[in-house]
């Protein structure tokens, strides 16, 4: 057990297995289910931590590859630890860098003892190890940090998937006993393709495992949608009901509104802010590019019902604007409104769990998938 982390279950649905809760941390609570914007570099990118904050945001993704490479976690424990550093005071959560390098770096290798690639910085060779990505986390010093593991690329045989699901269970045990802070929550990720019973034995052997919360990684990697679905109602409902758990890299609104059904508490997606730096806002689980040419003229927010600094304070048409001129403040807006929106969607189902009618108001995310755009 440990003493700074804990997480209280305040309702559960009669439907389904959803359940609305709070995530305690020593930086302070998170409501859940939640979404938890990423902030890659030690930054939302093009907005303040003031912004972020009124965005609703609550627990903030950072991550280990790209604070290793620049500017180096010396360098933010230089700056009084990562939530000093980037001048954010709430919950944080460091991915461990495995995925990032996969997904990121050329010329990885991978071995027993870990992965080694090259800096796309400067060419150097660079060696992460189950120890080393913890030994970084716990220098730059989030609330969560995540175990290092293997993620298999889809489509890959059963065997490779199984051995690297088995590979990503003899980390976590290095990372388990690499890890040196009891003020920061050690997360195992939950491997296992699109094999289900791979991903029930990884999950039923984690959840042994008396850790403070756990996450489900390797989906959203070019699966069908139908597959990610099985893949999270095979995985959720066996960890550790008294736990939050993490879906890693999932954010839009069906993806999360299924998961959120089958038990999973927290989420994570550059959607709505990458989104944003290419002119596109998400209004009500749509996808609208603000340069199209009938934003021109339209006086009205990007939606009225949203309480964002943006949509109280600016038209479709000066968004538009901003975005054909390409001013940096346009991405600023941009940011603030999907981070918002994305955010007030998981809140919105919270509420309607707490009063046991998500089947009812959200159930149509879940039966008609085609409807949802977003
Ligand atoms: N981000 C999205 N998916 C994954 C995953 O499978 N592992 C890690 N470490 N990070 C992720
Ligand atoms: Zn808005």
């Amino acid at each position: 057990m440990n003493a700074n982390f804990s997480f209280q279950s305040l309702a559960t649905c009669s439907q389904t297995k959803a359940r609305a809760g709070i995530f305690f941390t020593p930086h302070g609570p998170v409501e859940t289910p939640r979404f938890m914007p990423v902030g890659t570099l030690a930054n939302v990118k093009t907005i303040t931590p003031a912004q972020l904050r009124d965005t609703g945001a609550q627990m903030v993704l950072s991550n280990t590859y790209h604070l290793h490479l620049q500017p180096g976690e010396e360098i933010v424990a230089g700056g009084g630890g990562l939530h000093k550093f980037m001048g954010w005071n709430g919950p944080m959560l460091t991915d461990s860098g495995g995925f990032q390098v996969f997904s990121l770096s050329e010329m990885r290798k991978i071995t027993e003892e870990g992965v080694t690639f090259r800096s796309p910085h400067d060419g150097q060779i660079i060696k992460f190890t189950p120890e080393r990505s913890i030994e970084i986390q716990n220098i730059l010093g989030a609330d969560v940090i995540m175990a290092f593991d293997e993620c298999p690329p889809y489509p890959a045989t059963r065997q490779e998937v199984e051995a690297a699901t088995d590979r990503t269970y003899r980390w976590l045990e290095r990372c388990i006993n690499a890890h040196q802070r009891p003020d920061q929550a050690l997360f195992p990720i939950v491997q296992g393709g699109v094999y289900l019973d791979l991903r029930a034995r990884a999950a039923l052997d984690l959840g042994k495992l008396d850790m403070p919360g756990f996450a489900i990684g390797g989906v959203s990697v070019g699966e069908p949608p139908e597959l990610m679905a099985q893949i999270v109602q095979a995985t959720a409902p066996l960890l550790p009901v008294n736990k939050p758990r993490y879906l890693m890299g999932v954010g839009t609104y069906r993806e999360m509104a299924i998961a959120i059904a089958s038990g999973v508490d927290l989420f994570d997606c550059v959607i709505p802010t990458r989104w944003a730096r290419h002119g596109t806002a998400i209004v009500q689980g749509e996808r609208w590019n603000l340069k199209n040419a009938k934003f021109r003229e339209d006086f009205t927010p990007l939606d009225e019902t949203c309480p964002c600094y943006t949509c109280q304070n600016f038209t479709r048409a000066y968004i538009s604007h901003l975005v054909r001129s390409q001013e940096i403040l346009a991405y600023t807006l941009l940011t603030i409104h999907n981070i918002t929106e994305l955010i007030r969607f998981t809140q919105k189902i919270r509420q309607s769990i707490l009063s046991d009618r998500f089947f009812t108001d959200f159930g149509h995310w879940l039966t008609h998938p085609e409807e949802n755009l977003q």
